[in-house]
């Protein structure tokens, strides 16, 4: 029997309607962004649904409920005659020109990642990966292996790093180093970012499916690629040797505490003794800390994401890292806070 409350609150009501609701709106947003909604809007100005419907090849009535629902909490304007205009919103989920949060939006709602959420009772009473267990293989092999979703993961990464770099690079001082290496740094957005602005040399280092487009992406951000050596290989085998400086923005974060001790030996063992072991990372908060960040992300909702998606980890408290830093051999030296959700967490060799 469903329980009631003589008096019920009505802001709390509305909190739970809104929140049963809300996968309605990640569904609208994933679906106009998947077909081109936004870069048709973006390209050639207001429409009509019967246009939008045609150009992308579905049904008018059918795309009406989810481009007025859309238009309901902002994302495009509706005027009169089922007309929709492009709004700030909607431009920044164009995926026609760049990197952006349309290929993050994408990403976290494709259909294998919506997999893992609907057989999340299963995987939670198995204590097992949600994805791994909806897809039968890891999230980095799934995207590895199909041509959209790797091109859209390594798009919502670029996107990411893109902005978030410039809130870190006017925080945190990297001219103290002569070589940086990223690992699980992607495309290189970061890593060119941080020899454009330093002038150090610089080091990417991923798997063979990411590192293969990572110099015509450096090029594109206006930065020499032969100013950064890529190198390609397992985190899990080795973490080659030459850096002063290894960063890791949003890697660890993937992987349980078993095999993220794995890595920081691996990266242990691949610094000098000056070294420095920079995480990027967004941190869920304490109890006592605001949970929202100056760019929107809550990261305790999003360290959920990371949990289901990826093979065993999800984004951590700063306690939490620091604890699986000292296990591992490293110091804290510093933690930096940046204008946006990443922060730096500076580690010694111990
Ligand atoms: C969540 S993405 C983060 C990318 C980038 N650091 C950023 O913040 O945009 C994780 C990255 O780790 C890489 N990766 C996953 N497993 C790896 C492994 N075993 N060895 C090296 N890189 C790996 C992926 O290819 C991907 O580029």
């Amino acid at each position: 029997m469903v329980a009631t409350t003589e008096n019920p609150n009505t802001e709390a009501k509305q909190r739970v309607f809104d929140l049963m609701l809300t996968f309605v709106k990640s569904q609208c947003l994933y679906v106009a962004t998947r077909i081109g909604i936004f870069n048709l809007l973006d390209d050639k100005g207001q429409q009509s649904v019967e246009d939008l419907a045609q150009q992308t090849n579905t049904d008018p009535e059918r795309l009406y409920f989810i481009l007025r629902a859309l238009a309901h909490v902002d994302v495009l304007e509706e005027k009169p005659d089922r007309i929709f205009a492009p709004t700030d919103t909607s431009k920044l989920l164009v995926t026609n020109k760049a990197p952006s949060a349309g290929h993050l939006a994408m990403h976290l709602i494709e259909p294998a990642q919506w997999d893992a959420w609907k057989i999340l009772p299963e995987a939670l009473e198995k204590g097992v990966v949600p994805f791994e267990l909806a897809n039968g293989k890891g999230v980095y092999q799934y995207c590895y292996d199909n041509e959209w979703s790797k091109d859209t993961f390594i798009n919502a990464m670029s996107f990411l790093t893109g902005s978030q770099v410039d809130g870190l690079l006017e925080a945190y001082d990297f001219s103290q180093y002569d070589t940086v290496m990223d690992v699980g740094g992607g495309q290189g957005g970061l890593i060119a970012s941080i020899v454009k602005r330093y002038g150090c040399k610089g080091v990417l280092f991923d798997l063979p499916d990411v590192t293969s487009t990572a110099k015509d992406y450096i090029s594109g951000q206006g930065v020499n690629p032969d100013a950064i050596e890529i190198k390609t290989g397992d985190v899990f085998e080795s973490v080659p040797k030459g850096a002063d400086a290894i960063v890791m923005k949003h890697f660890i974060s993937a992987w349980s505490d078993d095999d993220a001790m794995k890595i920081l030996a691996n990266c242990k063992a691949a610094l000098p003794k000056e070294g420095r072991l920079v995480l990027l990372q967004s941190f869920v908060p304490d109890i006592d800390e605001p949970k929202t960040e100056a760019d929107g992300i809550m990261p305790g909702i999003f360290a959920v994401q990371i949990n289901v998606a990826t093979p065993g980890g999800g984004w951590r408290t700063k306690k939490q890292f620091q604890i699986l830093f000292e296990k591992s051999g490293f110091k804290l030296e510093r933690i930096v806070k940046t204008n946006n959700s990443l922060s730096v967490m500076e580690f010694s060799l111990a």
